[in-house]
C-alpha cells in the first residue's frame, strides 16, 4: 500500500469510493479535450480495476489524487509503461485533474513526488511524457517540473488506416 503526501495533496492507492468523483472528471469533455471521446461510468470503473492491477504487476502505476484539505478525489498521476502504439519503449510520467483543480499547481506538486518515486525508489533511468501537440497546459506541467523537449522522439499517430493523424510531442527527464 502507498500513501505519498505533499503539501497539499496525497497520492494513494484507488478505493471504490473514488468510482463517482473519477467518473464525473472522465464525464468532462474538457477535461478530455485531447484525450478522446468522455467516458461512462462504467469505462471509469474499468480503469480503475485496469490502475490497480498494472500497479500489481509492475509495481508502479497512476495514484489516485486526493486533495488534503477536502478530502476530494481530484485526479490521478503516476508512471506507466508507455502505450503499445507508441514507436519506443520506456516509462511516461501521466497526470489528469478535475477541470475545478487546474491552475492551483496541483499537476506539479504532484508529478515532482511521482518522478522522485520513479528514480529513487523504482529505480528508472529516465521518464518520459508523452501529448498531443495541442496540449499546451500538459506541456507547461513538463516543463514547469524540469522536463525537455525531446524532439527525436516526436511522433505521429494515426488512429485508423485512414483517420486523422495526431501530432505527439516527447518530454524527458534523466535521473
Ligand atoms: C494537464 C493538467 C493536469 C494541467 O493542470 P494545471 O493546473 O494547468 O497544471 P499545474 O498544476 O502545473 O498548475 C499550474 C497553474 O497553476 C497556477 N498556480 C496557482 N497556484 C499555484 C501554486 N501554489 N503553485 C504552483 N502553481 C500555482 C500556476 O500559475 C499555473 O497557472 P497558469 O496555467 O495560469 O499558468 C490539466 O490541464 C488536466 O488535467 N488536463 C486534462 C487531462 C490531460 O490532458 N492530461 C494530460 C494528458 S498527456
Amino acid at each position: 500500500m502507498i500513501e505519498i503526501a505533499t503539501e497539499r495533496l496525497i497520492l494513494r492507492d484507488w478505493r471504490e469510493t473514488d468510482l463517482p468523483a473519477w467518473a464525473a472528471i472522465n464525464a468532462d469533455p474538457e477535461v478530455r479535450e485531447h484525450l478522446g471521446p468522455v467516458w461512462d461510468e462504467a469505462r471509469s470503473a474499468a480503469s480503475i480495476a485496469h490502475y490497480q492491477e498494472a500497479y500489481r504487476r509492475n509495481g508502479f502505476g497512476f495514484w489516485a489524487v486526493e486533495q488534503r484539505d477536502s478530502g476530494e478525489l481530484i485526479g490521478l498521476a503516476g508512471i506507466d509503461p508507455v502505450e503499445p502504439e507508441v514507436p519506443f519503449e520506456g516509462v511516461e510520467i501521466g497526470w489528469r485533474l478535475a477541470r475545478s483543480a487546474w491552475g492551483h499547481g496541483y499537476a506539479s506538486e504532484a508529478a515532482r513526488v511521482v518522478l522522485e518515486f520513479g528514480f529513487q525508489t523504482v529505480g528508472l533511468d529516465e521518464i518520459l511524457a508523452i501529448t498531443l501537440a495541442g496540449n499546451v497546459r500538459s506541456q507547461a506541467v513538463m516543463r514547469r517540473i524540469g522536463m525537455t523537449h525531446a524532439a527525436d522522439l516526436d511522433f505521429d499517430h494515426r488512429e485508423t488506416p485512414d483517420g486523422e493523424v495526431f501530432r505527439h510531442v516527447v518530454y524527458r527527464k534523466r535521473r
